[in-house]
């Protein structure tokens, strides 16, 4: 059988530079490279333990849908679908929860620091955390387990909840009889932290983000932003501790790359490197950039897009439903 390869992605804020290189680039090399079956899907239900607003949930799903379509993602190759439009997903959560212990629960990672932010803070340990956040981990485990997937591509802050997937499922195969193939995760090692305008991780909790959609001017703006150092133009400068340097070869080919390092060497000044910078980038996004904006534009063509997504990933999800509701008797 073919190895399956699932991942799922939350719409949460505007799309960052760090999310495209670190998230969204290797994810489309994945399954651009790979002979397995790939599933990509929008986590919009998962979306929902914080995203609470009815036009922001709406278009943050939309977005982070034409963001992965507008940079390459192929619905031929890839069965991109919305997690929503998969109501078998579901179903097989609430058989999931029956089998899972409350204590798997209270050991995830994200639930444990907000009991522990809470308990620093004096309050009560459950303090803002709806049920949906607690059982967070039981839904993902579906979206897993629901399409036999065997190689589960994460960031490193969600290890453990495919490992979770996997415990779930080894408990409900040892009841049941042999059901759910065991998921693994898979971490890109390689890939580079980007940093931020302030030189920290580039993250939306430190507000030093560089939108990838923005308008060329806000790009601009954005970059002559970075900090850098008050080393004057003239005098070398290490490319290795440059964050415009970071950036600058995340888009540039790799003759312009060792280019630019030569003109660290000679001294180039900071604002001529951000105009480098600025350039490199504005040429790489365009196309994307063009692309977003008419995505966004006719949001039933990404519906199309998704629905037909989802009528795929349904066929998969019937025949392991089939299976699952056969093993717990309910025929
Ligand atoms: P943020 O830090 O802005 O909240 P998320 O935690 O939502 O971003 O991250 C989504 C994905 O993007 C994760 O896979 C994460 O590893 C990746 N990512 C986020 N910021 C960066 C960064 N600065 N450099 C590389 N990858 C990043
Ligand atoms: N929890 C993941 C995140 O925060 C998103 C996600 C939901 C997911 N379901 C998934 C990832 C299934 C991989 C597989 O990024």
């Amino acid at each position: 059988m073919d190895r399956v390869i699932l991942t799922g992605i939350k719409p949460t804020g505007e799309v960052h530079v760090g999310n495209y290189i670190g998230a969204i680039k290797p994810a489309l090399q994945l399954a651009e490279q790979s002979q397995s079956s790939a599933l990509y899907f929008i986590a919009d239900y998962h979306g929902l333990t914080f995203l609470q607003d009815a036009k922001e949930f709406s278009r943050l799903s939309y977005s982070i849908a034409a963001t992965w379509l507008a940079l390459g993602l192929n619905p031929e190759q890839v069965t991109f679908y919305r997690q929503s439009d998969i109501p078998d997903v579901f179903e097989l959560a609430w058989i999931l929860s029956c089998v899972t212990s409350k204590g798997l629960m209270n050991r995830a990672h994200a639930y444990k620091a907000i009991v522990d932010r809470n308990d620093e803070s004096g309050l009560d340990k459950d303090t803002g955390v709806n049920m949906g956040l607690f059982t967070y981990p039981i839904l993902m485990a579906a979206d897993i387990l629901l399409f036999q997937s065997n190689q589960v591509p994460v960031g490193k802050d969600q290890i453990q909840h495919v490992e979770i997937a996997r415990d779930i499922a080894e408990e409900f195969n040892k009841k049941f009889g042999d059901t759910f193939t065991l998921p693994s995760y898979s971490v890109e090692k390689e890939i580079a932290v980007i940093p931020g305008l302030d030189g920290r991780k580039m993250s939306k909790s430190y507000n030093n983000t560089i939108p990838l959609f923005d308008s060329p001017n806000n790009l601009q703006k954005k970059i002559s932003k970075i900090k850098t150092d008050s080393i004057p133009p003239g005098e070398p400068k290490d490319p290795a501790t440059s964050s415009i340097f970071s950036l600058y070869r995340q888009f540039a080919m790799p003759e312009q790359t060792e280019e630019m390092r030569k003109k660290y060497m000679e001294g180039i000044s900071w604002g001529e490197a951000k105009r480098e910078l600025y350039e490199v980038m504005n040429s790489f996004l365009e196309g994307p950039r063009r692309k977003y904006d008419e995505l966004m534009a006719d949001r039933q063509n990404i519906d199309r897009i998704l629905y037909e997504g989802a009528r795929k990933a349904r066929a998969q999800a019937a025949l392991t439903m089939e299976l699952v509701r056969n093993r717990i008797g309910r025929c």
